[in-house]
């Protein structure tokens, strides 16, 4: 018995003591495995933040100088030039020219892996600066047939300067980027001259998504909701679809003394303009997504007493729905038509534009939220409200998947109230801001790859 027990004894501290052993083995194993996948990023992340901050003031001189030198859609022979030749500096196979003056480059990685596209806008609009800033723009040019001022009044200015910073990033550690970057600098985001096609759609069908075919592409805007270090994010539909509308009303031309002696496409045009609204506001299910029909222009007469033969309106259409796009198109059509025939008038309806919802991917927003949410920390990561401004970033996630940010860049200080909105005469941004949205791209690039390879 005594030897019995004592071997019994003997035996259960050996299983103990192998217990023991397996299970220091297996937390050591687990420790090493936790630390080998955190270091498996580590070195590209830090590399990535001590970069950022070497160039960083070299993006602020960068977004100075296209400030002070802005140009309008298809007419960025500046800014092109200077993107090109820094990316050419910088070793990358370089594209001009595309979409008339757009610039693609390519970063190939020393290891293998995916392809990644980051795209900046680089357009500026017919605004008159009224910054007061030592770098404010003085240009001045015609739009349209009308002279006016030039301003980088939606910051994109600052969308190229940050994706020349991440060009010198992520050059500067070539070897050991598990893949490829291909750096799209766009032309006429805001929209071509009259006459001309420009933008993301023709950037695409000059072949930007080809040769190598991106698996994936990011891009960034500017906003004044946030102040620097936040960045606002929110999967599915985020910027809305945009289509343009062009109404002409056909009456009979008469005295306006004499209205009965005609048909008013003056009165009938009105009904129409009141017709419109009753789509959003007593026909679409606005708890599904947000929609907006606004006419901006109406055009017709030419004295007080001749009521004219004909009155044009354009206007635009936002949604954040397909299915609620098409209803409104149909909608639009019917009120228009029949509020026409009740007057004895007719009308022609023509909606034009094919800009798509801007779709952020789920699966890819989700994927790289732990990378913004390094960038900014937990508390400047938001979700971002739905726009229904357009963002031609769309035609590229119509296409693959894409993610879209809100970078903040409103200047400390200033009450979300009082916060001056793109296309402002008066916008200002806090250039200190710039580095983060440096880091969110160069960061979701290395750790898309480092996911993916
Ligand atoms: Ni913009």
């Amino acid at each position: 018995m005594k030897k019995n027990q004592k071997v019994y004894g003997t035996g259960l501290l050996a299983e103990r003591k192998i217990k023991f052993v397996l299970m220091y083995t297996i937390f050591i194993a687990f420790l090493f495995a936790s630390w080998s996948i955190s270091t498996a990023q580590s070195p590209l992340t830090k590399k990535i933040d001590t970069l950022a901050g070497e160039v960083e003031k070299k993006v602020i001189a960068w977004r100075r100088d296209i400030h002070e030198h802005p140009e309008l859609g298809n007419r960025e022979f500046r800014t092109s030039k200077l993107v090109a030749e820094h990316l050419e500096n910088l070793g990358l196979d370089i594209k001009t020219g595309v979409a008339h003056t757009g610039v693609v480059g390519l970063l190939k990685g020393g290891k293998p892996g995916p392809v990644v596209a980051l795209r900046a806008d680089m357009d500026a609009l017919p605004v008159t600066e009224q910054t007061g800033l030592p770098f404010a723009s003085k240009v001045r040019t015609t739009y349209n047939g009308s002279e006016v001022g030039v301003m980088h009044a939606c910051g994109h200015d600052c969308h190229t300067a940050m994706l020349m910073g991440v060009a010198e990033v992520l050059a500067g550690m070539k070897e050991e980027l598990p893949g490829s970057v291909k750096f799209i600098f766009q032309p006429a985001e805001e929209g071509s001259p009259a006459g001309e096609s420009g933008g993301a759609y023709l950037m695409i069908e000059e072949g930007v998504l080809e040769n190598p075919k991106p698996d994936v592409i990011f891009g960034q805007h500017i906003t004044t909701d946030y102040e620097r270090g936040y960045i606002g994010y929110r999967p599915k539909g985020v910027m809305a679809s945009v289509n343009t509308l062009k109404i002409t009303v056909h009456g009979v031309q008469t005295h306006g003394a004499y209205p009965w002696k005609g048909v008013d496409p003056i009165v009938t045009a009105s009904q129409i303009v009141l017709g419109l609204q009753t789509i959003t506001s007593r026909q679409l299910d606005l708890t599904t997504a947000p929609a907006v029909v606004t006419i901006g222009m109406i055009q017709g007469g030419v004295r007080s007493n001749i009521i004219p033969d004909e009155v044009t309106m354009v206007g635009t259409i936002r949604t954040l729905d397909k299915g609620m796009r098409d209803t409104i198109h149909e909608r639009i059509r019917r009120i228009t038509e029949n509020i026409s025939e009740s007057a004895g008038a007719t009308a022609d309806v023509t909606i034009s534009g094919n800009l798509p919802v801007t779709y952020n991917d789920p699966e890819l927003t989700a994927k790289m939220l732990p990378t913004l949410e390094r960038v900014v920390g937990k508390d400047g990561l938001v979700l971002s409200q739905v726009h229904t401004g357009g963002e031609d970033f769309a035609y590229y996630a119509d296409a693959i998947p894409g993610l879209f940010v809100f970078l903040g860049v409103r200047p400390e200080g200033t009450p979300p109230e009082e916060s001056i909105p793109l296309h402002s005469p008066l916008l200002v941004v806090d250039e200190d801001a710039l580095v983060y949205g440096v880091r969110a791209l160069a960061n979701m690039t290395v750790d898309y790859m480092s996911m993916e390879k």
